[in-house]
């Protein structure tokens, strides 16, 4: 279906009429799309006196802040609460831990059903406490950079926590990577302390990432101490004195350790993320800026309140599971499911048993996880009390209008509000989705922009602002909001020229985007040359980059296809060196030695040659056009150095 079909004939799904009935919901933070208005026009013409009200209710301050924003977009100087001093902890931990040390903070629901474990506030601090006293005696230190590469258990959370209360900066790595990217991202922070375990298990199936680790840190000179946590007790390798059991450790130590208070502006942590080249971006987000916008976009757009139980299923390795199951749940007090397995394990009816178990209030996943079990059907579902839920969200790609609606109707009953929540790791919590009880949905649509968040779509080619409501182009953000990266880490004029630079006085989000006629968004996917297969960012450079250092690999093009489950996929074409064979799955396993499993091309094409122009420039478009089969869409071919490879190259997909 076009998209201004979808933009223009789309139906309006209303509140649904429970979560606006006192006896069957708690009363929404805000129930009208009027109040909604008046607050952002507040937060977007004031957003000093907005953000610092909002700043002072939400946050504990150790030393109060007299300036809530300085710098701009223009000098990438952007400092928001310059003089407060806070602890991440402190407010996540501590002093929700003194009012109510018995409630649960964490719902641990292991890989295996029935091993679930339940961690109150007040064990939590201890737990925080103890591994914290352990890390400082190993000499972590405020604005060190400790690595966590940790399966999805309490523990995880433990070490993010742990390192904030000192001042640390955590640098998470999804496990999904590999040790060469591991190491890259090791190597890039400087990191002197690593925090794993010895083995990850999800859906039956093991990683030994201690193994990882240990490869990993073949070169990385940094590297003093590892802490190693022990999930499945199986035996590894230990290296002494680089390496230290952490159940060992925190015997030794006090399980209270005072909070570092730190500066607004000193980071809390870094994320690596894709970006267009070959090489991660270090994605550093500050602590007050990033923490208030975690707390503030889970009371609103999604309504929290007080009792709810927030089952986000991302993983902790990416910036969803940073913000909506580690930071916002807990600023805000709240309980936060941590899901260590995966929707099909043992049957495709996990999600919906957790739902039931922990009584879900609000279930966070992707549109892949939708799509996959939309396709199992509605007999996994309909089995399982589902009551307890209120909101459903969506996050990381486009949910197409089918998906939203069986979601709706299905996961949801029509009784519960569907939040898409558009945003990226860079703007470090939620920018554009509906609020429950305030906007009205579409399927399809994250509908309008988040309190604070100042959007414009510009014409791509001449970079003016479209004013018309309508409107289709690059989006853009046109001040400062409080959870924005402030810099990539080693790297601010990459941060300037990637976000800042390409248009003046906006921030550059990279995606494009259709504004409906109601002023409703519509993100349509990436202008760069990054793609998104199942919620994951991944560069095509990074990838043409692993291809490209296999010895007989002599060029790559990598393209993303869109694919009915995972939103896209990548398709790689190579051209090997004179007289050099090797096969797909060699050039597979190449991919996840450099990168990991969860890049690995859907197909892998070894051709003679790539289409090029005369002046040797891989023509992308050309093999996007064979693979979707639109041959006869090819476009000017004048500058193909080779007209007869364009039916090599169908041959060759069509035969694979
Ligand atoms: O293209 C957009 C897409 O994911 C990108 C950000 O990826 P990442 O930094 O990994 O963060 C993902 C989780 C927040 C965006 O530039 N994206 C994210 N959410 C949506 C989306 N595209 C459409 N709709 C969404 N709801």
């Amino acid at each position: 279906m076009p998209a201004e079909y979808l933009c223009t004939e789309a139906e309006l799904y209303p509140v649904p009429k429970c979560l606006l009935d006192p006896s069957l919901s708690p009363t929404p933070h805000i129930n009208s799309i009027e109040q909604y208005k008046k607050l952002y026009d507040e937060s977007i013409k004031s957003p000093t006196e907005f953000w610092g009200k909002i700043a002072r209710e939400t946050l504990i301050w150790a030393t109060p802040f007299q300036t809530v924003l300085s710098g701009d977009f223009e000098h990438g100087d952007i400092a928001w609460f310059l003089e407060g001093q806070l602890n991440a902890t402190y407010n996540c931990v501590d002093r929700h831990a003194i009012k109510n040390p018995d409630k649960v903070a964490i719902i641990y629901e292991a890989d295996e059903p029935g091993q679930d474990r339940k961690i109150t506030y007040g064990e939590l601090l201890r737990d925080v406490c103890r591994l914290a006293n352990a890390l400082k005696a190993h000499g972590v230190r405020k604005g060190d950079i400790v690595t966590i590469y940790m399966p999805m258990i309490p523990e995880a959370i433990i070490a993010f926590l742990a390192c904030a209360r000192l001042g640390a900066l955590h640098s998470v790595v999804f496990t999904g990577f590999s040790a060469e990217s591991l190491r890259g991202r090791i190597q890039d922070a400087s990191s002197k302390f690593v925090i794993t375990a010895d083995e990850v298990r999800r859906g039956r199936k093991t990683i030994y990432i201690k193994n990882i680790v240990d490869d990993a840190l073949k070169e990385c000179s940094t590297v003093e101490r590892v802490f190693v946590f022990r999930r499945t007790g199986s035996k590894v390798s230990f290296i002494i004195p680089r390496d230290v059991w952490w159940h060992e450790e925190i015997q030794k130590y006090q399980p209270y350790c005072s909070p570092e208070f730190v500066n607004a502006e000193d980071p809390l942590f870094l994320l690596y993320t894709s970006g267009s080249t070959g090489k991660p971006k270090g994605i550093l987000h500050t602590t007050a800026g990033y923490l208030l916008c975690a707390a503030t976009t889970l009371k609103y757009v999604f309504d929290y309140h007080e009792g709810d139980i927030f089952g986000c299923m991302a993983d902790i390795g990416w910036i969803t599971g940073h913000t909506y199951v580690v930071y916002g749940p807990l600023a805000c007090g709240g309980t936060s499911v941590l899901f260590e397995s995966t929707p099909l394990y043992p049957t495709p009816s996990r999600y919906w048993e957790v739902v039931a178990k922990h009584k879900i209030t609000h279930f966070y996943t992707a549109p892949t996880a939708i799509r996959l079990l939309h396709r199992f059907g509605r007999e996994y579902i309909d089995c399982h009390d589902l009551s307890s839920l209120r909101i459903i969200a969506s996050v990381g790609e486009p949910i197409d209008p089918e998906s939203w609606k069986w979601y709706y109707e299905v996961v949801g009953r029509n009784v519960c509000s569907v939040i898409d929540t558009y945003w990226q790791t860079e703007t470090g919590s939620t920018i554009i989705s509906p609020l429950p009880c305030a906007i009205l949905t579409k399927p399809g649509s994250a509908t309008l922009p988040f309190f604070g968040i100042d959007l414009a779509v510009l014409d791509s080619i001449t970079g003016k602002e479209i004013t018309t409501t309508e409107a289709e182009g690059v989006l853009v953000i046109r001040q400062p909001w409080p959870s924005i990266a402030r810099t990539i880490y080693n790297d601010h004029n990459r941060y300037v020229n990637t976000y800042l630079k390409p248009y003046k006085g906006y921030y550059f989000t990279g995606d494009c985007v259709i504004r409906d006629r109601d002023g409703y968004y519509w993100i349509r996917g990436r202008v760069d040359d990054v793609i998104n297969v199942s919620g994951h960012r991944i560069s095509t450079a990074e990838i043409e980059s692993a291809l490209d250092a296999h010895p007989m690999v002599a060029e790559t093009a990598v393209i993303g296809v869109s694919d009915e489950l995972t939103g896209q996929s990548v398709h790689a074409f190579v051209t090997l060196k004179p007289n050099c064979s090797t096969d797909v799955k060699e050039l597979t396993l190449q991919i996840r030695k450099v990168i990991g499993p969860f890049a690995t091309p859907k197909k892998i094409y070894i051709v003679s040659d790539l289409p090029k122009t005369r002046s040797g420039k891989i023509m992308r478009r050309v093999l996007r056009k064979i693979i979707s089969n639109e041959t006869d869409q090819l476009g000017d071919l004048s500058t193909l150095s080779d007209p007869n490879l364009i039916n090599i190259l169908v041959d060759k997909v069509n035969s694979s």
